[in-house]
């Protein structure tokens, strides 16, 4: 496999000097990307473009050519996993993800088994080795799975959720219950991103979307314990190099102490949370990755310069910072907006590292 041409993020990650702060956007490969939905539209459905391959690698590298992005994200989704559990993952036109089986009863969980990451994942996999090849070492590749936590929410829930209704009554009545679909979870999300460090990933981001809607002893038992648990059994060597993990759960901005302890290289940040008060508690443990509002990229370019500035500005001096947003970018953004957010972050952000 080719040299990393560009290794910044990674750096960032590990606390490493860089010349720049390194960037890239959650979702970058998406609806917001005309050439994007081009190929949306061609696959099909969502899971169709997910499962094959060519098309998944296309959609990755179609933002690396546009912006001058630091990394990559394998184009996938965290409800892999529970589609290959076999609950049916289809998504529906304006109501997003829904599954066919939901998961309620003892029954129900003892069903569930650890899927082949091969037999039943390896569309994932091959879209790794393939866009591994294909990206010719310009940037890293970024593997991801959800939180078992997040992910027993759409198993549970069916789909989205306001009130998470289903999943806290099974939290609040049988918490055995629930801490045996964690498990099976937590076991299956280690194999999987095991599976793609094998096949190339060269970071792993865990996605806890829902971490944040627990109160805070919950979030101990039940969230933040299963990520600990996924990151202690990770192959974090891979081919002579570390491969960083960024543990992201949204609403955690009160739990960085806690979130700081459990193993990972870094952690995301939405836009609640003060980057620089993040950064003097967390202090040395991990680095810090964030944590613009998506919204501000309906503003005006000069408008999106002066938020990355400030940005940068509360960050402060020396490595530790990977730029990106605090959450996914919205799919009516304007290309052209993303653009001057690069170029900001990489003009701006020079004197921090001198
Ligand atoms: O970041 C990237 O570019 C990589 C791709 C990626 C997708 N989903 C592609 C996607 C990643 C990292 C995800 C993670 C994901 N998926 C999360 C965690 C991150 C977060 O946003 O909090 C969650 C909760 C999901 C579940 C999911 N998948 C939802 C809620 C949706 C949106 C449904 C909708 O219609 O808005 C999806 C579908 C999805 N995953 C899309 C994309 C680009 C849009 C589907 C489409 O093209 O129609």
């Amino acid at each position: 496999m080719s040299e990393l041409k560009n290794d910044r993020y990674l750096r960032a990650l590990l606390k490493q000097p860089v010349d720049k702060t390194p960037v890239w956007i959650m979702r970058q490969a998406g609806r917001y990307l005309p050439e994007y939905r081009e190929v949306r539209a061609k696959a099909g459905d969502f899971m169709s473009l997910c499962s094959t391959p060519e098309l998944a690698c296309e959609v990755t590298l179609q933002p690396l050519r546009r912006f001058d992005l630091d990394a990559s994200i394998i184009f996938s989704d965290i409800l892999t996993i529970p589609d290959a559990m076999g609950l049916g993952l289809h998504f529906v036109s304006g109501e997003g993800p829904k599954f066919k089986k939901t998961i309620s009863s003892a029954a129900d969980v003892a069903s569930l088994g650890v899927p082949d990451m091969e037999d039943d994942l390896g569309y994932v996999m091959d879209a790794i080795r393939l866009t591994r090849r294909e990206i010719d070492g310009k940037v890293p590749l970024i593997g991801f799975s959800g939180s078992p936590w997040t992910l027993a929410c759409y198993m549970v829930e069916g789909g989205s959720s306001r009130d998470f209704a289903k999943i806290k009554a099974m939290l609040f009545d049988t918490p055995e219950l629930m801490h045996s679909l964690l498990s099976v979870l937590a076991k299956s999300v280690t194999a999987y991103l095991n599976a793609q460090i094998a096949a190339g990933a060269q970071a792993l981001m865990l996605f806890d979307t829902w971490g944040g809607v627990l109160s805070g002893e919950n979030y101990q038992h039940f969230s933040l314990a299963y990520m600990q648990q996924i990151i202690s059994g990770l192959n974090k060597e891979h081919q002579g190099r570390r491969v960083p993990v960024t543990v992201f759960t949204k609403g955690g901005g009160q739990w960085l102490e806690s979130m700081a302890e459990i193993g990972a290289d870094a952690l995301g940040l939405d836009w609640t949370t003060d980057i620089a008060a993040a950064r003097q508690r967390v202090g040395d443990k991990v680095a810090l990755q964030g944590n613009m509002d998506p919204c501000v990229l309906y503003a005006q370019p000069q408008r999106i310069e002066t938020e990355v500035k400030t940005i940068l500005e509360a960050y402060g001096r020396g490595s530790g910072h990977v730029f990106n947003l605090g959450h996914g970018i919205h799919p009516t953004i304007n290309p052209d907006h993303v653009t001057a957010l690069v170029e900001a972050v990489h003009k701006e952000s020079v004197k921090y590292h001198q």
